[in-house]
């Protein structure tokens, strides 16, 4: 079984072919170096630079595979949620693939691709119930799952998400977009010395960061000269993690899983990687937890791909 997915939701560019869970190829232009200049992602340049290279992610996607068209069964896409005039390219694309090729047609849910992203290559399955975490540059979510056919929101961010967080934080340090690598860098070589609060613990589990990212702010103009600014980012990067494991823990132990999914462009820090999973084995050693491999777990085609692999397989 043969997919061609595509993803256009945000900022890159991304087709890939899979058969069944396995990546054959996945091509993806980011516009990070485009984008930078703007300290976040321009949406009408996002949609000119989407149609400037759709067709050669696609033609290169095909070659690295070495299929044709022809041997394609199954089209897939990003449906939402993202921005809209990007989004709509690559539902053009797939539609016209579909049409021309005249195969079923899977619109996908970039957060749901997320999840599944942790499924890429591998073998191994989720055993339910089970939690999922999405931690990416525009959502913070947390769901509860008995099968695939069943996701119910927990909770999730009431201002920033997680990766919004991590990029406001970095312009304040005085770095450009994308913030979370650069943090995971700076914060390599600091201590966790700075005193960061914590939300509020309202027992909810819904999020909020947006007061952190303030008080970083509130730092920087306070300490100005004497600010260290790898010290800054690490103990931005340790209270993150600290808040992402709280909530979990609180999620888990309000629903006992015994899969922990974590999805979103901010699990490719390997810090929080690290810190969740040491947690997680305090709480029940018997939990599998599942990420992304590094190279799937920020925006891809593979992961729609996967998506609507399960989609095929469980009718939803
Ligand atoms: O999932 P994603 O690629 O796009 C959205 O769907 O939003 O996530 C992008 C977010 C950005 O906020 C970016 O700063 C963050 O993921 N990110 C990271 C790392 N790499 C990307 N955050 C922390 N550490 C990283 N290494
Ligand atoms: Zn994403």
């Amino acid at each position: 079984m043969i997919i061609l997915a595509i993803e256009t939701s945000c900022d890159e560019t991304s087709v890939a072919i899979l058969e069944a869970k396995k990546v054959i190829s996945n091509v993806t232009i980011s516009q990070i170096l485009e984008q930078q200049k703007y300290g976040g992602v321009l949406p009408s340049l996002a949609a000119k630079l989407h149609i400037k290279n759709i067709q050669k992610v696609l033609l290169q996607a095909l070659r690295e595979a070495k299929k044709s068209p022809l041997e394609i069964d199954y089209i897939a896409y990003t449906e939402r949620p993202g921005l809209i005039i990007c989004l709509q390219i690559g539902k053009i694309m797939a539609e016209t693939l579909a049409l021309y090729l005249n195969k079923p047609l899977f619109p996908c849910n970039h957060l749901a691709g997320h999840i599944y992203a942790s499924l890429l290559d591998k073998q191994e399955e989720w055993i339910f119930p089970a939690l999922a975490l999405i931690i990416s540059g525009g959502h913070t979510q947390i769901y509860q799952a008995n099968n695939h056919s069943n996701f119910a929101l927990l909770g999730e961010t009431l201002d920033d998400a997680v990766g919004e967080c991590l990029d406001k934080s970095a312009i304040l340090l005085g770095y450009t977009y994308p913030g979370g690598p650069v943090i995971e860098k700076l914060a390599l070589a600091g201590q966790n010395v700075y005193r960061l609060p914590f939300p509020k613990n309202d027992h909810s589990l819904d999020f909020s960061f947006s007061g952190l990212k303030s008080e970083v702010g509130r730092l920087i103009n306070a300490k100005r000269e004497s600010i260290n600014i790898k010290d800054l980012a690490c103990s931005l990067q340790h209270i993150l993690a600290k808040i992402l494991g709280q909530k979990l823990k609180n999620a888990w132990l309000a629903n006992p899983a015994k899969t922990i999914i974590i999805g979103g462009g901010v699990i490719a820090n390997q810090f929080l990687r690290n810190y969740l999973v040491e947690e997680i084995k305090k709480w029940d050693e018997k939990i599998k937890v599942f990420f992304p491999e590094i190279k799937y777990s920020t925006d891809n085609a593979a992961m729609i791909g996967i998506l609507a692999y399960y989609k095929f397989l469980y009718g939803k």
